[in-house]
């Protein structure tokens, strides 16, 4: 019998980098024993696929883009539409956030139109059947595969012309070609790579679901993001009902727009109007608490900012964040000290953002001060008072974009008094009718704006 000759390759676990030998630390991400063989037979290429020509551009035959609506209308906008066929998204989130909620409803819809396929490696069969019915989800043609292996998959795909698939989760899976376990970053990266490439040659939309460690990066797949056409993160407390997805790559529409979600008993529901729910409402006024009203793709958003200050026991004062850049925030500090006087040398600086949201817009820098000025000189801020606003480094207050959304949302919802960038209040100037609005220039005048504030003692 003639002997199959192979290639070897060896993959870090770690960064995925290849390397045709073994060595013990990792050449590019430097860690050590985290070199795994792979073997392919020779002559089959590594990228399974034929030969390809260049071709121009002008003379190629381009489909209307064609969408399948996942009918869950919060989902379908963060796509752009509706998922695109031949495309993959990424889907993350921490455990028990509703990754695979969200993954079942959308394809029991799809099902009704299309070939769909759920392949789970984390649940059995009878568990997704309970979760399925548990949904309410009445299609009779949604299949599932609960099976890990790549080939065994790949088998099915060359069977049946599938339409959409889901694979939950891309941690789980593995390929026979690598020697590590299923989780490593080789297997992720190898089987992922794969599942681009079948996406693209068989047409096939592909959602691959990702988890996601404590500190916010996808356990491996974060190396996926640069594979993928779309990637989609969840966002929230698990303990509060809201979810947001958030689209933070998107070859098929725009980025940073978002989704909001309620986990109710029978699975996620739309939120047509969330601009109010991430606020805690009490209508108590405490210190340190500051609203930011956000704009993240098409729609403002209501956001509450919690700061502590508090006096430190330790030569290096801690500097923690939860939802905003711990690196802005340290910048805050700065520039409240060299330009507003403000000197938080000695002391613990804590932010937080409620309802265990992300805000990465500039635009939350007033909030944030506002919030860090108002515990530091306990001052409780109105609680019909929101900001926004960037500052610079050299302590000026700079306008955002989409101000006058932001004002005219902020009014509908009963907040009364702005404090907003003074190029903002003029461009608002129709929708700022009998609201109370401060027009700020500078870190020393946010800073004279809160300590004019109610003492809390
Ligand atoms: P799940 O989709 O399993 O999360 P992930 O795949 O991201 O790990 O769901 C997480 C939580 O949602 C789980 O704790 C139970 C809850 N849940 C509901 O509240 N209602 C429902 O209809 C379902 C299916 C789950
Ligand atoms: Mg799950």
């Amino acid at each position: 019998m003639a002997k199959t000759r192979t290639n070897t390759l060896y993959v870090c676990s770690h960064c995925g980098a290849k390397s045709h030998k073994w060595v013990g630390q990792c050449s590019s991400c430097d860690s050590w024993n985290t070199l795994d063989l792979v073997t392919t037979p020779v002559g089959s290429p590594t990228l399974p696929g034929d030969v390809v020509a260049p071709a121009r551009l002008a003379e190629v035959v381009t489909k209307a883009s064609e969408r399948y609506q996942t009918g869950l209308s919060e989902l379908d906008r963060v796509l752009g539409g509706g998922i695109v066929p031949g495309s993959v998204v990424l889907l993350g989130g921490e455990p028990g956030i509703g990754k695979s909620t969200l993954a079942l409803q959308a394809l029991g819809r799809l099902s009704s139109h299309h070939e769909t396929l759920y392949v789970s490696a984390e649940e059995s069969l009878e568990q997704l059947a309970l979760r399925y019915q548990r949904l309410g989800l009445k299609s009779q043609e949604l299949t599932a595969l609960c099976d890990g292996q790549l080939e065994n998959l790949i088998a099915e795909l060359d069977k049946k012309l599938y339409g959409v698939l889901v694979i939950d989760s891309i941690q789980t899976l593995r390929t026979q070609g690598l020697e590590s376990s299923p989780g490593s970053v080789g297997q992720v990266r190898e089987c992922a790579d794969r599942l681009v490439i079948e996406a693209k040659r068989r047409g096939i939309a592909i959602i691959l679901i990702g988890h996601v460690t404590k500190d916010g990066a996808l356990a491996g797949p974060k190396t996926l993001e640069h594979l993928v056409d779309t990637v989609l993160y969840f966002e929230g407390d698990t303990s509060s009902r809201f979810r947001l997805v958030r689209a933070w790559k998107n070859r098929f529409g725009s980025v940073n727009e978002v989704g909001v979600f309620a986990m109710e008993a029978n699975g996620l529901k739309a939120v047509k109007n969330p601009s109010a729910i991430f606020l805690s409402g009490t209508e108590t006024e405490s210190s340190g608490t500051a609203i930011f009203v956000s704009q993240d793709g098409s729609r403002p958003m209501l956001v509450e900012v919690q700061a502590l200050v508090d006096q430190s026991s330790l030569g290096n004062p801690r500097r923690l964040s939860v939802g905003y850049e711990t690196h802005r925030l340290n910048m805050l500090l700065a520039i409240l000290h060299r330009h507003a006087g403000i000197s938080l040398l000695d002391q613990d600086v804590f932010v937080n953002v409620a309802g265990g949201l992300r805000v990465l817009e500039t635009g939350a820098d007033l909030a944030v001060a506002a919030a860090i000025i108002s515990s530091f000189s306990n001052r409780a801020i109105d609680r019909r008072t929101v900001f926004f606003g960037e500052l610079e480094l050299s302590g000026e207050v700079r306008p955002v974009p989409r101000g006058e959304g932001r004002v005219a949302e902020s009014a509908k919802l009963g907040f009364s008094r702005l404090v907003i960038p003074a190029a903002n209040k003029l461009e608002s100037r129709k929708v700022v009718e009998g609201l109370s609005v401060v027009s700020l220039r500078s870190a020393a005048e946010l800073n004279e704006v809160v300590r004019e504030q109610r003492d809390q003692a």
